[in-house]
């Protein structure tokens, strides 16, 4: 079961707004392509594959739609305030500079960051190889040993591979049968040589939190920098880089609805952590990510970080109420249904209810509804 069903916020949204009024704004080059349909009165076609109609989609935690409200924000920088935000002589530049820095600080104010530590980038995935390479490559004469969970999301994993063919050390902690680290564990692992500790947030394909505040604890009494990929964490539950000690935060923005092919990174500052840029260029971002800045995609991050901190206490708790449900209905109809990893250590924000996860059942290869929403995954991928 994917962590978050449909955002409440997003559904009240679309059920207000007018579709007849959002047409008016498409493109007619875009307005042809929606008609472009693989769609017939028997149904759906694709990949070999009849569908009767269009299914149900539970997976949120791969990606979520773009929020209207968000997509207002971003069109304006699509289309008349197109400038460069890195042009420094005209008006174009300045207003599409005011924008990111804007976006800047929305991102920053939901992680309880400074806007200055915050860096765009492509993706969580950009985000994680920044960190982890890149904090290794730049403390590689006297660290050469990184620590890691072996259910981190695949590219924090194959940064790590690259690493050791390189000729670092890596350690891949397990995690319980609930899916969390044991923090003891981590605590031995770390050695005189250890630049990295890197624990994912939240789960991406289960759901379920680590103990980051007191792997961020252990990681500053020892003074070894901490990163964290919190992609399934930001707008979901509470992420305050000043409790959990890290010192790097990767973020994304198409899991919150807001566009895909954004994210960012956070930095700290004091204490200040350094990594080499895996990109090279024109040195925008503080150099650290070569690269225009796509303004129309840092807008809607921004934007979307700013609809999470209005709205997550109350999608939360609405969405923490139809898992419930979805989950008591599952289980009156079928017998041995499992809810994979801890019970307790999951949407904590959630009153007691048992937010977010995924759950697998015996007879899951006889039943479409489990093949659909579970044979692939319901994580991120
Ligand atoms: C935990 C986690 N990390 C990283 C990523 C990659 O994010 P992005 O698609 O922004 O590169 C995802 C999603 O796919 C994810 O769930």
């Amino acid at each position: 079961m994917a962590s978050r069903l449909h955002s409440s916020r997003l559904f009240q949204t679309l059920k207000t707004t007018s579709s007849i009024c959002r047409l008016r704004h498409l493109s007619t080059a875009t307005a042809a392509a929606a008609k472009e349909s693989y769609e017939d009165a028997d149904g759906i076609s694709m990949k070999g594959v009849k569908i009767s109609g269009r299914p149900l989609y539970l997976d949120m935690q791969a990606t979520s739609p773009v929020d209207p409200r968000v997509l207002d924000a971003m069109l304006p920088y699509y289309l008349s305030s197109f400038g460069n935000p890195h042009s420094r002589t005209h008006l174009y530049g300045w207003e599409s500079d005011l924008a990111v820095e804007k976006a800047r600080a929305q991102v920053a104010a939901l992680i309880n960051a400074s806007p200055k530590e915050i860096v765009f980038t492509s993706g969580a995935t950009e985000s994680n190889n920044i960190s982890v390479k890149g904090v290794m490559h730049f403390y590689k004469e006297k660290k050469r040993h990184v620590i890691t969970t072996q259910t981190e999301h695949k590219c924090v994993l194959d940064s790590c591979r690259h690493l050791q063919q390189e000729g670092f050390e890596v350690t891949y902690l397990p995690v319980g049968s609930d899916g969390i680290v044991d923090i003891d564990l981590m605590r031995s692992a770390i050695r005189p040589d250890t630049g990295l500790v890197s624990v994912m947030t939240v789960n991406n394909e289960i759901g379920v939190i680590q103990p980051i505040e007191e792997i961020g604890n252990i990681c500053r009494e020892l003074g070894v920098p901490f990163h964290t990929d919190a992609a399934q964490a930001l707008g979901k539950i509470p992420v305050d880089v000043e409790k959990m000690n890290v010192s790097l935060m990767s973020l994304s923005g198409h899991k919150i609805y807001g566009p895909k092919g954004v994210g960012a990174l956070y930095m700290r500052r004091r204490p200040r952590i350094r990594v080499e840029p895996q990109m090279n260029g024109g040195g925008q971002e503080r150099g650290i990510r070569s690269g225009t800045v796509p303004t129309p995609l840092v807008v809607g991050m921004g934007a979307a970080c700013e609809l999470a901190m209005k709205e997550m206490e109350y999608d939360d708790k609405r969405i923490s109420a139809l898992q419930e449900r979805l989950l008591n209905g599952v289980k009156a109809k079928l017998d041995g249904v499992v809810v994979n990893g801890s019970k307790e250590k999951r949407g904590e924000f959630a009153n007691g209810a048992e937010g977010s996860g995924s759950f697998k059942w015996e007879c899951m290869h006889k039943c479409k509804f489990g093949a659909l929403i579970c044979s692939k995954g319901v994580g991120g991928r």
